[in-house]
């Protein structure tokens, strides 16, 4: 992931694990509290534990990146908390891999975090679906509503309980509207989900980011039925799904924000995304996981010089390389050797003065004496990586 994000320019920064509440409840309200670890320090102050890094990285914008040349493109690889019932794929500690791209609200930019998103979650070897919808379209079609029942029809959205939904816009005397939302949200076609909504502001620029993703290569459904649980998003809503993940299968969701204002700076356009790590392991299997070989240094007192040197020399070509640290007799060592590691590397008194060392395959049970070059090619043949 690391290196996906770094090929596209993005650079890894780092947030504090803990923030001011406000911070977390200036956009969204005193309601976010109930989800958030929140505590007192000893002067009083009110903190809480990053529930996501969004808010603390434009945080961080304001305060120390505002000067840099934009557009900024970063990333981060950290943890989260969320105090939310624990279940399957759902917990209270978690680990996210963001970018966040600020200062830019071009249809380029607003269509990157999606190409990248998909080209990282690619690299992680899942398989997985991408849906990308814009809250343009159907905030054009909610325009009639109150703005608590707008929250309410993004919530049912949200949770895509479509049936709490037609409830909802009845109780409300709007039959109609329920019947023209099912109707954007099962459209595939943005042409058509145009039609659906008629005029908006948007919609140069949402034909504009459509064009381009059709044109990068991306696989991706239309879905204007995202809505996006945080309630900082302006435009563009995307989100991935790991196709052998149970009920909690989202590994991916981000979009077009504002949020540098609210934490004292410019109204700044910015947009990204955050994938859920521990899901993308859980969806990857512990299958793919292949270890890296590793050698185990067992050597004699009368070893132990050339068996440091032969240790530093071996890490320099990038090999895993660990000393016994027992004192134990060559014996004992090799034992546990056997329980650790791939290869052992004998070193006593004859091989130290011979500046020559043994390698023994731990699998097979073979050794041989050798230079310590051969050693190290030796091992690196063998490894898979
Ligand atoms: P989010 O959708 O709340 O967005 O979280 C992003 C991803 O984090 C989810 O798609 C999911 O994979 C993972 N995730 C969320 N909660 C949990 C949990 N309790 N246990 C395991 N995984 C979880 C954000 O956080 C935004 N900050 C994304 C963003 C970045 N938007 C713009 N920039």
């Amino acid at each position: 992931m690391r290196e996906t994000a770094g090929r596209w320019g993005y650079r890894e920064i780092c947030t504090p694990e803990f923030e001011d509440l406000e911070l977390f409840t200036v956009r969204s309200g005193e309601g976010i509290i109930q989800e958030m670890y929140v505590f007192e320090d000893k002067g009083g102050r009110k903190l809480a534990l990053r529930p996501e890094i969004t808010a603390p990285v434009l945080r961080m914008y304001v305060n120390e990146g505002h000067v840099l040349p934009k557009p900024i493109r970063w990333f981060y690889f950290a943890d989260c908390f969320r105090y939310e019932r624990p279940q399957k794929g759902r917990y209270r500690q978690f680990w996210q891999f963001g970018v966040e791209l600020i200062g830019i609200d071009t249809p380029m930019a607003e269509a990157e975090p999606v190409m990248l998103g998909s080209d990282i979650l690619k690299a992680s070897g899942i398989s997985f679906v991408t849906h990308v919808g814009h809250l343009g379209l159907m905030n054009t079609m909610l325009s009639g509503l109150l703005p608590e029942e707008k929250r309410k029809v993004r919530m049912c959205l949200d949770k895509k309980d479509l049936g709490t939904l037609g409830e909802y816009l009845d109780s409300l005397k709007k039959p109609d509207l329920a019947a023209s939302l099912v109707d954007l949200i099962r459209c595939r076609d943005i042409t058509d989900a145009l039609e659906i909504t008629g005029d908006l502001p948007e919609k140069e620029q949402i034909i504009e980011i459509f064009s381009i993703l059709d044109n990068s290569g991306l696989e991706y459904t239309l879905n204007a039925g995202i809505a996006r649980g945080l309630d900082y998003y302006t435009g563009l809503v995307f989100e991935c799904f790991a196709e052998n993940l149970g009920a909690e299968n989202q590994v991916l969701g981000g979009g077009s924000y504002r949020l540098a204002h609210l934490f004292g700076g410019k109204d700044t356009p910015s947009s990204g995304f955050a994938i859920g790590f521990d899901r993308v392991m859980v969806a990857r299997g512990d299958t793919s996981y292949i270890p890296e070989k590793v050698v185990r240094i067992v050597f004699t007192p009368e070893g132990r010089n050339w068996a440091l040197e032969t240790a530093s020399f071996l890490r320099g070509r990038g090999i895993r390389t660990e000393m016994d640290l027992s004192s134990k007799s060559l014996g004992s060592q090799l034992s546990m050797a056997a329980k650790a590691a791939d290869y052992a590397l004998i070193v006593g008194e004859r091989e130290s003065r011979a500046r020559m060392v043994m390698l023994k395959n731990l699998g097979s049970g073979v050794q041989q004496e050798m230079e310590l070059e051969e050693a190290a090619d030796e091992v690196i043949r063998s490894d898979p990586r």
